[in-house]
């Protein structure tokens, strides 16, 4: 057998990252390593979150390797691995920093993923792995075929990872019935984007308890904003953009949110809404609803009556 030596993160005790707010001490992450989730819609800024970090760590001894479903980041960063083999080749040279592997699906990444997860019980030097579109490669039943041996995959390096010196950052468009919970079980760095649907608040509010963050403080965040759990606590931020990518993309405007103010633009609002959505709004439904969103009684029978005026105009 071959005698591997005790890992130390040294590389852990020292770095920092800059996600926009307080810096995040590493060095509270060495015994565990990182697993990092960022969880928000489409456009929420995930992937430049993904990239600052792989950014700050590539200058900090990492390497960073960026696995990409939408075929985006070879332009930022350049040429895309072109076989496992070459991936192998580059995580043992270590010569450059940020490598991009195109995977559009699990049975594209399973090699690529069999590859880092090798190099790394090789070598036993730093790689970060960011998986953009988490839930193409991890699913939250086990499965058969690809995706269950990618979900393996990524699990093995949520397990195994940390005496590897192997650090993982996911992407994923919701907090629940994404990727294998093994992650969400394991997350350590957590983002969580704008969320506009006030029925996934149930989920997300244990995340949130003891915090005094609301749905409303989640709901109003805009493009680039997250709250970030990490060792070192919750807070909002604002994140900077990555290198690569504040060369060539241009910030998002924030979308002012404002409520209809006057009866034209209420109209317009109840308008856009289709017949049956409004039919599914059940007392139940909408009295779930409103508690979430914390309305008062009084808004409540406003919001009530609102709605039955409105069906009885329609039907
Ligand atoms: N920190 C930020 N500050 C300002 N603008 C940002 C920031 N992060 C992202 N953006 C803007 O939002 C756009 C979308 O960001 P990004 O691609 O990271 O989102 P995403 O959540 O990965 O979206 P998708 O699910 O579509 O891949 C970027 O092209 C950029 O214009
Ligand atoms: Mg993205």
């Amino acid at each position: 057998m071959t005698k591997r030596p005790v890992i130390r993160r040294d590389e852990m005790l020292t770095a920092v990252l800059d996600l926009g707010g307080g810096p995040i001490d590493l060095a509270d992450y060495a015994t565990t390593g990182l697993v990092g989730v960022a969880v928000g819609p489409r456009g929420s800024g995930k992937t430049n979150a993904g990239l600052l970090i792989a950014e700050q760590l590539a200058d900090q001894g990492w390497v960073s390797v960026l696995v990409d479903p939408e075929l985006e980041l070879e332009s930022l960063y350049g040429e895309a691995m072109s076989s496992p083999g070459e991936l192998q080749r580059c995580l043992r040279t270590r010569d450059r920093k940020i490598l991009v592997v195109c995977a559009k699906d699990a049975e594209e990444f399973v090699p690529y993923g069999e590859a880092i997860l090798e190099a790394a019980d090789t070598h036993r030097q730093p790689i970060f792995c960011m998986i953009d579109e988490g839930q193409l490669f991890s699913a939250v039943k086990k499965r058969k075929g690809e995706i269950g041996r990618a979900t393996d995959l990524i699990n093995d390096f949520v397990g195994r990872g940390r005496k590897r010196a192997l650090d993982l950052f996911m992407t994923a468009l919701r907090y629940t019935g994404t990727v294998h919970r093994e992650v969400f079980a394991n997350k350590n760095l957590t983002l969580i984007g704008v969320q506009e649907d006030p029925t996934v608040w149930s989920s997300l509010a244990p995340q949130f308890r003891g915090s005094k963050i609301s749905f409303s403080d989640v709901n109003s965040l805009s493009p680039g904003e997250f709250f970030c759990f990490s060792r070192q606590g919750v807070e909002k931020v604002k994140m900077p953009m990555a290198g690569a990518l504040s060369k060539v993309a241009r910030r998002a405007r924030a979308p002012k949110r404002v409520l209809p103010a006057n009866f034209s633009q209420w109209a317009r609002a109840m308008s856009a809404i289709p017949l049956p959505r409004l039919q599914a709004l059940s007392d139940d439904v909408v009295s779930l609803m409103g508690a979430v969103a914390g309305l008062t009684p009084q808004q409540m029978v406003d919001g009530a009556n609102a709605l039955q005026d409105e069906l009885g105009l329609r039907t």
